[in-house]
């Protein structure tokens, strides 16, 4: 499936960790055991290992993700008026489901309008109509509800992102924001990656972020209007997960960081900023059901955080709404990292 999210491991994580048996059969395979060889081996904590695939659930055993409640929109405290999204529109690509559903709801709540884009166009639909149910509720007497639209994109299809993106615009008249969070994962060791699995990665995490791009920034430049973008990257761009072997993922992350510097450049005269957002170890539906179940798991991997706990996807409301916002007019071609300090020990 091509939405499946991912999970990472690291050698770090079997440092600090429990006995091997402490590790699930079904969740971590191994066809030696690799806690005997890697005593025997100095240095090798920091490699990937072959003998280690992390198994996914499919998409159908997942539950689909909820917006978050009890936040508000109304601006009960005093903050930045360039912090606020009115007025604007803004798109998230894979916007139905996991980060992007959350960082999609940080933007309405800001006060943008908000296009869902994805592949799933049925939850799509069933989030779109959620996320101004919860602002409805939670903002009793507001004269003003965001419009909230889903559409259709395979967003490494170029067609299909050209359609999509006419379909935006006649529905909400422009579009000043972007934020692509269409992406996933597998683990493959690089000689056995099939290479059709391999085009297919980049081209959803790689050209969906650069189709996506390009095709609103002529937009935005047809218009002589300014815009803000956010790629949604991983910190598997800048460090090398071990011990699973996932290189074309971490390539592609790479790929989408300084795609979002060039771009920067590039555009910086036509008022355009693009920046990049890479999270680290985020609790989804996906995460979140693993991790329950292996609570020794989960305590592994934070014991890798220097803030000692994975991340709430709510966590990428603030950065985004930065990140779009007036508030960072002079913020472009960064990577904010949104990792609990992971990449800096
Ligand atoms: N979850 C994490 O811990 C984490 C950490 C770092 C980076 N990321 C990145 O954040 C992004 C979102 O991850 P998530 O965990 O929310 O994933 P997710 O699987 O929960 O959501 C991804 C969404 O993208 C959609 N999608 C997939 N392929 C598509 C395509 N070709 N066209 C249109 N839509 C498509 C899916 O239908 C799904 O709704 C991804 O780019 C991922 O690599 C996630």
């Amino acid at each position: 499936m091509l939405s499946r999210t991912f999970l990472r491991t690291s050698a770090r994580a079997l440092r600090s960790a429990a006995p091997r048996a402490a590790v699930p059969a079904s969740y971590l395979h191994t066809s030696r055991n690799p806690q005997q060889d890697k005593k025997a081996n100095p240095g090798s904590y920091a490699r990937t290992d072959d003998s280690i695939t992390v198994e996914y659930p499919e998409d159908h055993e997942l539950p689909s993700s909820t917006p978050v409640t009890g936040r508000g929109g109304q601006h009960m405290k005093r903050t930045l008026a360039s912090f606020s999204l009115e007025g604007k529109v803004g798109v998230v690509t894979g916007g139905a489901r996991g980060l992007g559903l959350v960082m999609g709801q940080g933007m309405v709540i800001s006060g943008a309008n908000l296009a869902i884009v994805d592949m799933n166009k049925e939850e799509a639909e069933k989030q779109a109509a959620e996320l101004v149910e919860v602002f409805r509720r939670e903002n009793p007497g507001s004269a003003r509800v965001p419009k909230v639209t889903a559409h259709y994109a395979d967003v490494s299809d170029a067609d299909s992102v050209q359609s999509c993106i006419e379909d935006v615009i006649r529905e909400h008249g422009k579009i000043d924001n972007l934020v692509t969070s269409a992406g996933f994962t597998e683990n493959y060791k690089a000689i056995d990656y099939p290479i059709d699995r391999m085009r297919k990665l980049w081209a959803v995490n790689v050209d969906g972020t650069y189709l996506f791009a390009t095709t609103v920034a002529k937009h935005l430049m047809a218009r002589k209007a300014p815009g803000s973008m956010v790629f949604i990257g991983s910190m598997s761009g800048a460090i090398v997960n071990v011990p699973q072997p996932q290189a074309p993922y971490n390539g592609a992350k790479a790929a989408v960081r300084h795609l979002a510097s060039s771009l920067a450049v590039e555009w910086a005269q036509a008022g355009i900023r693009v920046n990049c957002i890479s999270p680290g170890y985020m609790l989804t539906a996906l995460t979140e059901k693993i991790l329950d179940d292996n609570p020794d798991l989960k305590r592994q991997w934070t014991s890798l955080i220097p803030q000692g706990k994975m991340g709430q996807p709510v966590d990428l409301m603030g950065p985004v709404t930065f990140l779009l916002s007036d508030a960072s007019q002079y913020v472009t071609g960064a990577d904010l990292r949104v990792d609990g300090g992971y990449t800096v020990t």
